[in-house]
């Protein structure tokens, strides 16, 4: 690891290159890049000190999924600290990308866990599930401690970084988890959620999701009234609105219906691979005025919409991304252990600091590159916080609607108690 002051001057040479190539630039101060040309082991090192300075938060992992279908939630024998491809049932299975050496060697500074739960568990036991993968993610923490620890605000990311302590974040995956309960929300919230995705890959009874653009719109529309009201109160608690997954109308509604910046956790650019799961330019544009995040996804199937891909794929997604939403609205979301086709250079959670490497080659400044990486997602729930405090002070009391009943087949609820 190279010193301060050595990392300064080498900071001071980049700037000086950039100011004899860098005349074009007439409004605003001038950006400091990579040395045009410069070999890649020297832009790697340059994204591994970029990185050092910056916490990486990637939005989406599916690992606790993984640890549920492999071990069924038993972590004792469970080794995350050693290389999982060489250990039976992960080294075999072509959804296990991540590890702790290699999240390590990747500089993640902080992870977003899926607490994904799947959608034949709706109008069941999802709410059980949910529960049951929080504190999956609660124990890996725990087993791993201090090298991981629990975060739930941006200040906690900024100095678990500071500290070289990755953060755990949970995410919980499906809006479905809450079985129509705003005190299920609130109870998530409490036990260190900050963002709930409000479909998984099927309609709740408040929210469309994507893949019902393919087929028939269902007839009520995007969030309903009561979906509104989910959505307002996720910003009373200060979690963030998940849109990857959720319908074009599902976006708009909660677009509008949102006070804070909302977040796209693992979803790409819909004019490079038409898909439902990637967001139309039309959205990106209303993200920008909301000022909210996309966080790009490396699924193949999303980028190319094949089952192969390049660093250059991604690459060219969150370009786009950039061009239309602007570039305080771009970060990382990959979707490992929840992906079966990953690009060729970004196998695993190993693979950031190519892919800034190549970014740089790209043109990337290293301020913006610090905004991809982690400043862009701290400033959104920044954002969250500071709305949830204003809404506290006006207060803002508990939203006690209850959605209409949903009557299915499973009728096992004590919904009339
Ligand atoms: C994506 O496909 C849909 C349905 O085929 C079409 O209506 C839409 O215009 C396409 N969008 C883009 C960006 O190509
Ligand atoms: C489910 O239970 C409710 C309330 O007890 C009842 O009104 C409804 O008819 C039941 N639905 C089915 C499909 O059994």
């Amino acid at each position: 690891m190279i010193g301060f002051s050595v990392w300064h001057r080498r900071w001071c040479c980049v700037a000086i290159l950039v100011l004899v190539a860098g005349t074009a630039c007439v409004a605003g101060p001038l950006a400091l890049r990579a040395p045009p040309g410069a070999p890649l082991h020297e832009r790697l090192r340059l994204a591994e000190r970029l990185l050092h300075d910056t916490p990486l938060i990637d939005g989406h992992n599916d690992l606790p999924w993984n640890i549920r279908k492999f071990l069924h939630n038993r972590i004792k024998d469970f080794r995350f600290d050693e290389d999982l491809r060489t250990i039976s049932p992960w080294a075999t299975s072509s959804w296990s990308h991540t590890d702790l050496p290699r999240l390590k060697q990747g500089r993640v500074a902080g992870q977003f866990w899926a607490a994904y739960v799947p959608c034949d568990a709706q109008h069941r036991d999802a709410v059980q599930l949910t529960f049951e993968q929080i504190d999956l993610i609660q124990r890996l923490t725990d087993k791993y401690h201090p090298q991981l620890t629990l975060c739930t605000s941006a200040d906690d990311i900024v100095s678990a970084h500071a500290n070289h302590r990755m953060c755990s974040l949970v995410g919980v995956e499906g809006g479905h988890a809450i079985g129509g309960s705003l005190g299920v929300l609130r109870t998530l919230y409490q036990v260190g959620v900050r963002y709930l995705t409000l479909t998984s890959t099927c309609d709740t009874p408040w929210a469309e999701c994507a893949s019902t653009d393919r087929v028939e719109p269902s007839p009520r529309g995007g969030l309903t009234p009561f979906g509104k009201v989910v959505v307002k109160e996720m910003n009373r608690l200060g979690m963030l609105v998940d849109l990857s997954h959720v319908s074009e109308r599902t976006m708009r509604d909660a677009l509008a219906a949102s006070r804070a910046p909302v977040l796209f956790s693992h979803s790409s650019a819909r004019a490079l691979c038409n898909v439902t799961r990637n967001v139309p330019d039309t959205v990106l544009r209303l993200l920008a005025a909301n000022k909210g995040l996309i966080m790009v996804n490396f699924y193949t199937s999303f980028l190319t919409c094949k089952e192969t891909a390049t660093v250059q794929d991604a690459i060219a997604h969150i370009n786009h991304i950039r061009d239309i939403a602007g570039v305080e609205s771009v970060g990382l979301g990959a979707g490992y252990d929840g992906i079966n086709y990953t690009p060729q250079g970004l196998e695993d959670v190993s693979s950031y600091p190519l892919l800034f490497a190549e970014l740089m080659e790209a043109g990337w400044s290293i301020e913006d590159l610090k905004k991809l990486a982690g400043q862009n997602l701290l400033r959104v729930l920044g954002a969250a916080e500071r709305v949830a405090r204003e809404l506290a002070s006006a207060h803002v009391t508990p939203y006690e609607e209850v959605p209409p009943r949903a009557f299915d087949t499973h009728n096992c609820s004590s919904q009339d108690l």
